[in-house]
């Protein structure tokens, strides 16, 4: 049986942050974000945003009547708001879903929604008339004037499984690797995560050379046998360290077709930043928008977790495929681009720790789901379309 990604849609707050004016007030030179980096823009992320509301406006995107037809939501997230309760819980209450449906959060840095992925592909096998909802939803915060500032972002990716899919096929035989490392974490007490950045992109690198050089013995494939790798980008500047750590000094047709797919993925990621665990699948929406790409093409996806976890997998692109994942340039452009003031200012304002109550100012947020405030140590989401809004 055939089983995959059916659709995919896209969210990221109002709001950004030109990465020219994070480079001047930081004093380096913009080039450094630009090329160094590979960084155009960063999501800002007001109070009235979190994973629960973003992960909602994303799934609110899909087509209704397939919705109906979802039995089980995975949310895959580093960002949790709570240590016990599944966001995915809140999702369901936001979309006012069915109540006969499974809930669950998924963790491991930014490889769960691959995990999620992998776990719907095998409750579609088991129930092929049900869909599987999977949102990667993240806000990646490392804290302001640090290294890794100029790599935060945010946003939610939502998926469908099903079988028959509209827009790629799982192949079978991904290999997964897993070992204990610490390159980046974030201890219960934090808000913004620890990070060894030099090492994590160099265990990225190596995790990628594994996880690949395992899948070609296993199968038998060679590189001209993809129309694309892509690659999970915490910026885009990593994707091309690690496919140019396969191609080397390769310049033929093959390796100058992978460069210009590359370049396609990493177009809308240029826009937004980092979204942890949703990276990698803004990563294929972009190369669908922007790539050269055919039904029946075969690509790759490396998905790669700090702490640390890889997984090299393959997909087969579907007929009409682009028909059913989001276009997302347009909206992209509407955003509204904040100054230093306002992005830190924003950055300070988040919940985060707090144990107290607050109420959230809700103007300024034309999203259709905000986080109100917080009541009785329990968050208060609204929904623009209801009416008693
Ligand atoms: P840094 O020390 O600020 O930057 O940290 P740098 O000095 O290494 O410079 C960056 C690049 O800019 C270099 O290029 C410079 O040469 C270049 P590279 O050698 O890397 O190719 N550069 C310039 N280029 C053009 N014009 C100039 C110029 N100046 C310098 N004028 C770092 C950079 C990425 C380490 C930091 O931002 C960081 O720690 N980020 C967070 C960690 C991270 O993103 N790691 C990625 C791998 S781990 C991962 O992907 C998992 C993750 O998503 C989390 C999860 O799994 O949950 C992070």
């Amino acid at each position: 049986m055939k089983i995959g990604i059916d659709e995919m849609r896209f969210v990221t707050t109002p709001f950004y942050l030109d990465m020219v004016d994070l480079a001047n007030a930081r004093g380096e030179d913009p080039n450094k974000y630009l090329i160094g980096i590979g960084q155009d823009k960063q999501a800002v992320v007001p109070p009235t945003q979190d994973i629960v509301t973003l992960g909602a406006e994303a799934a609110s995107k899909l087509p209704s009547e397939k919705l109906k037809r979802v039995r089980t939501i995975i949310l895959a997230t580093e960002s949790g708001i709570d240590n016990s309760k599944a966001s995915a819980m809140y999702v369901k209450h936001l979309l006012k879903m069915d109540d006969n449906i499974r809930v669950v959060e998924l963790k491991e840095a930014c490889y769960s929604a691959t995990a999620g992925l992998q776990f719907a592909k095998g409750l579609v096998a088991l129930e092929p008339q049900n869909y599987v909802l999977v949102i990667a939803a993240d806000i990646a915060r490392y804290g302001l004037r640090t290294p890794g500032e100029v790599t935060q972002g945010a946003g939610a990716v939502a998926m469908l499984v099903s079988a028959n899919p509209h827009v790629m096929t799982i192949e079978p035989g991904a290999v997964s690797y897993s070992r204990d490392l610490m390159d980046f974490w974030r201890p219960l007490y934090a808000t913004e995560a620890l990070v060894d950045g030099k090492y994590s992109t160099n265990v990225y690198v190596d995790f990628f050379k594994h996880t690949y050089g395992s899948y070609i013995q296993q199968t038998g494939l060679q590189l001209d046998d993809f129309s694309a790798l892509i690659f999970h980008l915490p910026f885009t500047k990593m994707g091309k360290k690690a496919l140019e750590s396969l191609l080397g000094e390769r310049d033929d047709a093959v390796a100058q077709h992978l460069r210009e797919q590359l370049k396609a993925e990493q177009a809308d990621s240029r826009m937004v930043g980092n979204l942890y665990t949703g990276s990698l699948y803004l990563g294929l929406m972009s190369l669908v928008q922007h790539g050269q790409l055919q039904s029946g093409d075969r690509i790759g996806l490396f998905s790669y977790g700090s702490g640390a976890e890889g997984e090299f997998y393959t997909g087969i692109m579907q007929p009409g495929f682009a028909k059913h994942v989001e276009k997302i340039d347009e909206w992209l452009k509407q955003r509204t681009r904040v100054d230093m003031q306002k992005y830190e200012t924003m950055f300070n304002q988040h919940l985060g720790m707090n144990d107290q109550d607050v109420s959230f100012d809700l103007q300024h947020d034309s999203s259709r789901f905000l986080l109100a405030g917080q009541r009785n140590h329990q968050r208060q989401y609204v929904d623009r379309n209801d009416d008693k809004y």
